[in-house]
């Protein structure tokens, strides 16, 4: 599969976001990456539901919404009402993490697990059959423009090893510190989805930066 490439819309002008939202339409962008925080789980706070809803009426590609909060399975619906395509919870913020993927499929999501730089993929084992997508962290989670974890690579080769038996569909997510530096480095080791924020968004031309990253070969 030619991977995908979802630039993190942090990282935008957030007083234009309409002419952000036409640029991405118009750009070979696959998704939309959208960073939920909520200054508890992470440090940062960013935005909610109303201001997805807003964006994602100028938008023509899925939305990938990365929860970084403290229990979001008591918002599961409302995002998915906001345009949420693909909805991501981290494993270390929740307690019945089974039942909370459960409970984003039947709500008619995608369902993603993301894991901080400190969490082994392992602790996936149990949880790999039932999800579309693992988000692999490659920065600490609450700000962009972070520098890219390198340990990262290692944690993509075993998961993909690990999800070749029990779930050879699953979407590596790589989030935090992409570049042109790694993207091919991060594909080769087996990564599907390159999200990238601060490369796209401060770069001149960010519709030619999402190309660059988009035609990487491998
Ligand atoms: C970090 C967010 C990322 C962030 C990536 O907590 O989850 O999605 O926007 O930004 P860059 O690409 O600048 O590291
Ligand atoms: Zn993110």
């Amino acid at each position: 599969m030619k991977h995908l490439v979802a630039p993190s819309i942090l990282s935008a002008d957030f007083a234009n976001l309409q002419q952000e939202a036409s640029m991405l339409n118009a750009s070979e962008a696959d998704w939309y990456h959208v960073d939920v925080m909520d200054g508890a789980f992470v440090p940062n706070i960013t935005f909610g539901m109303p201001v997805i809803k807003a964006i994602k009426k100028h938008a023509t590609k899925p939305f990938d919404v990365h929860l970084m909060i403290e229990r979001p399975e008591r918002y599961i619906k409302d995002f998915k009402e906001a345009g949420a395509d693909i909805l991501t919870v981290h494993l270390e913020a929740c307690t019945h993490l089974h039942r909370t993927i459960q409970e984003i499929k039947e709500a008619g999501m995608k369902a993603g697990v993301a894991i901080n730089p400190h969490t082994s993929v392992f602790l996936l084992e149990d949880i790999l059959a039932d999800i579309d997508l693992v988000c692999l962290m490659s920065v600490n989670p609450g700000f962009g423009g972070q520098k890219f974890i390198e340990n990262t690579y290692v944690k993509i080769e075993d998961l993909r090893e690990m999800a070749e038996e029990t779930n050879p569909d699953l979407l590596i997510e790589i989030d935090g510190g992409v570049s042109d530096q790694n993207a091919e480095k991060l594909i080769e080791a087996g990564a599907d989805v390159l999200v990238a924020g601060s490369f796209v968004f401060n770069s001149e031309n960010p519709t030619e930066t999402i190309s660059k990253l988009k035609s990487l070969d491998y």
